[in-house]
């Protein structure tokens, strides 16, 4: 949704003969929908990771301070669309947040823009670009790894049940601890 509401320009819908309002009721009731199921499986692993005990055990603060971070943009994000259709005045983000957020892309960026839209957009922004600064520091960094080798890597033995290592001595390095 994003991808289409950030990237592509008003004046390309217009020439396809898409109206603003017909384009905003489609994006706000599928964004709406999309916001709302994300919190419900957000809330889903959170009550998971507080109550399956290693899962609670292996969390850190890196952890917490993601889940604030993801979470209040989603809230944000929703928030301001949900507000902003029920006063029955939504904003045109695509005259505003959609041109800003391109023009940082093309290395010009027009402050004016952002600060035309109302608060709550600005703020959701923000938000984003910290979580996205934070992304690569937290597990959310798994994203971007395709495990494809996982599945034709050999076994990785943590621990042997037996006290030799076989028949060959282990390499210079790897002898094992505490096992001369
Ligand atoms: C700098 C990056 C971002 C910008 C400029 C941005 C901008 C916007 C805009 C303009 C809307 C209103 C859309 C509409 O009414 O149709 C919106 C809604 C929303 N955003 Fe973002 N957003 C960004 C990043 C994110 C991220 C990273 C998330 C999720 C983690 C997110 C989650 C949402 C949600 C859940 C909504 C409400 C549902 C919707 O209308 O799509 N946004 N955002």
């Amino acid at each position: 949704g994003h991808i289409g509401g950030l990237l592509i320009p008003e004046s390309w819908t217009d020439a396809l003969g898409i109206s603003e309002t017909a384009y905003h009721a489609v994006a706000v009731t599928l964004g709406t929908v999309a916001g709302f199921c994300t919190l419900a499986g957000a809330a889903i692993l959170i009550y998971r990771r507080r109550t399956v005990g290693p899962v609670f055990s292996a969390t850190t603060r890196n952890d917490k301070l993601m889940y604030v971070l993801l979470i209040g943009t989603i809230v944000l994000g929703l928030g301001t669309t949900v507000l902003g259709n029920l006063t029955g005045h939504p904003h045109d983000y695509r005259q505003t947040v959609s041109p800003w957020f391109r023009s940082i892309f093309y290395l010009h960026p027009d402050k004016d823009l952002i600060l035309a839209a109302p608060l709550g957009f600005q703020l959701h922004a923000l938000a984003a670009w910290t979580l996205f600064a934070f992304w690569p520091f937290s597990r959310l960094v798994h994203v971007f790894s395709a495990p494809i080798g996982y599945l034709t890597r050999p076994y990785i033995v943590y621990r042997s049940r037996d006290d030799r290592l076989g028949a060959q001595s282990p390499r210079r390095g790897w002898e094992r601890v505490g096992h001369p």
